[in-house]
Formats: C-alpha cells, sequence, structure tokens
C-alpha cells in the first residue's frame, strides 16, 4: 500500500521534532557555516564564484602557499569579500540563532564563517574558529594591525610596523591550525550538549565538520538546517530541509 505524504505535513512534523528537542535540552551546540550567510549576499565557498573572480578558487587562494606566490591577488580578493561582508546585513536566520542564544539555559554558538553578522544579530558568544576577516595581523610576527581605508585598498598587502613583513587578515587558512583555546571551549561544549544545531555547512571541512560526529558520539540528538543533504545525513535526528533565513525563524515560533 502507497502511503501519500503531504511535503508540507512532513516539513511542519520536522519542525515540531527539532522544537521538541530544543525545549528539553539543557545544553545547545549550535554549528554554522557560510550557509547561515548566503541569504545576506555572501555567497558560500563552495559556490561557484561570480564576476570578477570566478576564475580563482579561493581553496587555493587561502593558504600560505598562495599567499607567498601572489600576495596581491590574495590580498584583493579578501579585501573584495570584506567589503562585501560590510556591507551585506545579519538575515532572519541569524537574527534567530541571536534569540535561541537568549532563551536557552546554555547555547553556545561555534561559527566556520570569518564575517561578523552574528555579532551584528546580537548573538555574544560566538566562537570564529576560522578566525574573522575583519582583524588583521603579521604573516610573520603575529603583531596585530588596525588598518586605514587606503591601506585594505591597496593592491598589495600592507607592511607589518614590528617586523616589516606582510600584514594578512586574520583568518585561517588550509594548513594552518585553529585557534587553540577557541577549539577547546567548543569540544567541550559539544562534549556536554544534548542538541547540536547544525546550520549551512557542507561538513567537508576538518577539524569543524568533527563536532557534530563528537557531539553524536557523546550522546547528543543532531538537528540540520540545510537545503542539501550534508555529509550528516545518516546520523541526523532531524533535517530540517531549506534556507536557514526562513526556517530558524519558524523553529523559533515553533518553540
Ligand atoms: P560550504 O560552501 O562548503 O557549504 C555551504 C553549505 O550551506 C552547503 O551545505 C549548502 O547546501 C548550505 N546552504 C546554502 N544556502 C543555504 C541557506 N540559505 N541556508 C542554509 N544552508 C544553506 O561552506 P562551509 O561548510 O561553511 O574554511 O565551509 C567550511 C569551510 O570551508 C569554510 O569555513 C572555509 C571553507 O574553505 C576556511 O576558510 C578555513
Amino acid at each position: 500500500m502507497d502511503i501519500d505524504i503531504n511535503p508540507a505535513d512532513l516539513a511542519a512534523s520536522q519542525l515540531v521534532a527539532a522544537a521538541s528537542l530544543l525545549n528539553r535540552a539543557r545544553r545547545i551546540v549550535c554549528l554554522t557555516g557560510a550557509g547561515v550567510s548566503a541569504e545576506s549576499g555572501i555567497p558560500t565557498f563552495r559556490d561557484a564564484q561570480t564576476g570578477l573572480w570566478a576564475r580563482f578558487d579561493p581553496l587555493q587562494l587561502a593558504s600560505q602557499e598562495g599567499f607567498a606566490l601572489e600576495p596581491g591577488l590574495v590580498w584583493q580578493w579578501y579585501m573584495a569579500r570584506l567589503r562585501t561582508v560590510e556591507r551585506a546585513q545579519p538575515n532572519p536566520g541569524h537574527l534567530a540563532l541571536a534569540h535561541l542564544e537568549r532563551r536557552a539555559p546554555h547555547f553556545t554558538l561555534v561559527t566556520q564563517n570569518v564575517d561578523d553578522l552574528h555579532e551584528r544579530a546580537g548573538s555574544h558568544s560566538a566562537l570564529h574558529l576560522h578566525g574573522r576577516i575583519d582583524r588583521f595581523h603579521c604573516n610573520r610576527c603575529g603583531f596585530d594591525h588596525t588598518l586605514t581605508a587606503q591601506e585594505r585598498s591597496a593592491p598589495e598587502p600592507p607592511q607589518c610596523l614590528a617586523c616589516g613583513d606582510s600584514v594578512r587578515p586574520s583568518v585561517v587558512w588550509f594548513g594552518e591550525s585553529l585557534p587553540g583555546r577557541i577549539l577547546d571551549h567548543a569540544w567541550r561544549a559539544a562534549e556536554r550538549c544534548d542538541v547540536i544545531l547544525v546550520v549551512g555547512t557542507s561538513g567537508v571541512v576538518y577539524p569543524a565538520a568533527q563536532l557534530p560526529l563528537l557531539a553524536h558520539q557523546f550522546g547528543a540528538r543532531i538537528i540540520e538546517v540545510n537545503p542539501e543533504r550534508s555529509t550528516l545525513a545518516d546520523l541526523l535526528h532531524v533535517h530540517l530541509q531549506g534556507p536557514a533565513g526562513v526556517l530558524l525563524p519558524a523553529l523559533l515560533a515553533a518553540l
């Protein structure tokens, strides 16, 4: 016998299931990726790049080798992305997560995003696993720099005031270690949480992608918000299939 399930009913029951898990949880971790900022107009990493930058592979630019080979190109690519971030506004998905942080007893927000849209939406505790695109430090001596608009729009990276080497954005590149204290904090929270909410990440970049697996290993339930099936598909308790800017406010309303 075939059973017809109305997709709208299925989506509604998934929302109810997710809300019930969140309502019962004492400790919640939320891991976000580029997908949460997509509706703010910031392209995700694995989306086709458009316009001027279409011929460059961001995964090659985001490395020490890429910077050594073509510092000007890497600098201009990041500064173009920073301008996009600065023009962008938090979307309803960011705002819903900030609300959730305020109403949950223990809420840890871990993001792979280098933008500050969670903070601008009102989240207080975002742990940036991959750093921040609006912060800068020397590539050799680590000295922190605040840059003028002119330095940011220069064709080459500015020189460090302390040692003369190149200044770079404070993001984590491929092959580099993640900031230790932030990673420890995120790992401890994942080990102790009851629910992990995974929003807008393809789950292919480690160690960030390990976080839901770790939480699951320690007994947490996994809720995912993503229009696509991700690498977590087999472990999910609830998949909210669709855009974060629509489904996170709907989830908040269902709590
Ligand atoms: P990806 O570009 O790999 O994946 C984006 C995910 O967001 C995909 O699974 C999409 O299906 C999903 N998505 C797209 N639009 C969405 C929407 N409106 N709502 C919800 N989900 C949506 O981005 P990340 O997983 O964040 O690392 O990539 C991880 C890391 O790889 C990045 O932090 C970056 C990158 O290289 C570094 O820079 C070190």
